[in-house]
């Protein structure tokens, strides 16, 4: 079973995600008890787009980030480097445009996109600050950024129980539902890893983007960053 380790190679990630990618979305509801829906609804609402809008989903696996822009009527391009998780995808989506490509080097012209948005993505790419200048070559001056993304619950004693207590659990529910549940111990590892609201406002302001917003969900186990192109 591929189980990527926290140095993030790329080639492993999309392993990972290629052996994950057939139960991914129901895997998601299961685990985050249904929120995930929740927390995307929000997305939506803070990027913030209009109708015919072109909207970059970074990492968007099997499009179900990306979903919801493409039914307010929001021209969405879903990109992933993982061809296990696009296959999915365009079975699920087959209107949606999937695009093959690396969060570190898109394969986009410069301003291409009114936005971007990146849902569950950041955690998993090696070279984060890359990654957030590609996304900024590709937007238009002006246009949005927003990172959804696992964090790290502001109150003490929700942030003990859910490091102490959940992220434990985890792994062991994903044996009964995933195709992968080695991958979920990476997912537990990863979260415990990934840097907190104000560093990563600090890794977004240091690519260059401007007006950072933080938002917490469900008391910070999500955050989502919001900033501006100039
Ligand atoms: C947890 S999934 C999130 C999928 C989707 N955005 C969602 O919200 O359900 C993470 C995705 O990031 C993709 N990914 C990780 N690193 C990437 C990179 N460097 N370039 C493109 N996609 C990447 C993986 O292939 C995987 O599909």
């Amino acid at each position: 079973m591929p189980r990527a380790s926290l140095d993030k190679r790329p080639a492993e990630i999309a392993a990972m995600f290629d052996e994950v990618a057939a139960r991914y979305d129901r895997t998601n509801d299961v685990l985050s008890l249904g929120l995930d829906r929740r927390w995307r609804r929000e997305v939506v609402k803070a990027l913030d787009v209009r109708r015919g809008q072109r909207v970059l989903d970074l990492a968007a696996g099997t499009g179900s980030s990306g979903e919801p822009f493409a039914d307010a009527g929001v021209q969405t391009v879903p990109c992933d480097f993982s061809l296990g998780m696009l296959k999915v995808g365009k079975r699920r989506r087959g209107d949606l445009g999937f695009v093959a490509g690396d969060a570190t080097r898109l394969p986009f012209e410069d301003d291409a996109f009114d936005a971007v948005t990146i849902s569950f993505g950041l955690r998993n790419v090696a070279d984060v600050p890359a990654a957030l200048a590609e996304m900024r070559r590709v937007t238009v001056p002006g246009g949005r950024l927003l990172v959804c993304e696992f964090s790290h619950p502001v109150w003490a004693p929700w942030r003990a129980f859910y490091a102490g207590v959940w992220l434990r659990v985890v792994p062991a529910m994903a044996r009964a539902v995933s195709s992968s549940p080695d991958s979920y111990v990476y997912l537990a590892e990863s979260i415990q890893a990934w840097p907190d609201q104000r560093a990563l406002a600090r890794l977004v302001a240091d690519a260059g983007w401007t007006g950072v917003e933080v938002r917490n969900l469900t008391g910070g186990i999500v955050a989502l960053h919001r900033a501006v192109n100039g």
